[in-house]
């Protein structure tokens, strides 16, 4: 793999798996809203590393697209890492909206947009980091377990309609994550807590393997499959 993008790279798991593509030699664009972040995590790499600013929930999403994508000349794989985790025991629906916009409406003009993009190359990976949550329901935090279901379908559903349409060398994989230590992992019980570098390593072999599914990490296949018969 030569170049390519994820977005929501400032910290955390995409900013862990932007330095190891870098490390490695690649060109990656990453974006984020925190400029002074993305400049820090450049500075690291400035042969290898771009940057571009901007807030998915804009919705301006094509538009910034486009242009890395026109900058780039050629995106291997695309990585939707932005997502928003809050615990909203009060169900206010201002919270309830934020995970909705960037886990759910931002997700979706995305991970289109790559869809039309990959197809017209006739190749390439669209990765978004779900979640675990997305295979459970949680009375703590409603929106954020039901838009992380709502990716893993939505790139079931995008893999059905590659196959229908022969697209075999377009991947969607769904890099279903259990905790990872970032600050998004807020939850006060958790177990198995992956180290950031760990994570980003088994995502990135899930991403050349072209997997379609892959626990992060793998030990997570386990309450996946308890969920799914259990829950
Ligand atoms: N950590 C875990 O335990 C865990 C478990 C399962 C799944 N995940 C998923 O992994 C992904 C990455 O999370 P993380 O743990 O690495 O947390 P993080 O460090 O908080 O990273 C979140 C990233 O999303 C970006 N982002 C958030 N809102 C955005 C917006 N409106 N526009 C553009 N970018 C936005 C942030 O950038 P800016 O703030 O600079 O915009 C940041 O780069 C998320 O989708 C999360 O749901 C995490």
């Amino acid at each position: 793999m030569k170049k390519a993008l994820i977005i929501g790279a400032s910290s955390g798991i995409g900013k862990a798996l932007a330095l190891r593509w870098a490390a490695q030699g690649i060109t990656v664009y990453i974006t984020g809203r925190r400029e002074n972040l993305l400049q820090e995590i450049q500075q690291q790499y400035p042969q290898q590393i771009k940057i571009a600013v901007f807030d998915v929930n804009t919705l301006q999403n094509n538009f910034h697209l486009e242009k890395i994508a026109s900058e780039a000349g050629q995106l291997e794989a695309i990585v939707y890492s932005s997502g928003v985790g809050e615990f909203n025991k009060q169900l206010d629906f201002t919270i309830e909206k934020s995970m909705v916009d960037t886990n759910a409406v931002a997700f979706t003009q995305i991970a289109d947009w790559c869809w039309h993009y990959f197809k017209q190359k006739e190749k390439g990976v669209f990765a978004s980091i779900t979640s675990i949550a997305g295979m459970m329901s949680s009375r703590h935090a409603p929106a954020y377990n039901a838009s992380k279901a709502y990716q893993i379908n939505y790139l079931k559903s995008l893999r059905l309609k590659a196959a229908y349409e022969k697209l075999k060398l377009i991947q969607f994989t769904d890099l279903r994550t259990g905790f990872v230590d970032t600050p998004m992992a807020k939850a006060k019980a958790k177990f198995w807590v992956a180290d950031v570098n760990k994570a980003a390593a088994q995502m990135d072999s899930a991403i050349k393997n072209k997997k379609k599914v892959a626990y992060i990490t793998k030990r997570w296949r386990l309450v996946g499959w308890l969920s799914r018969h259990f829950s």
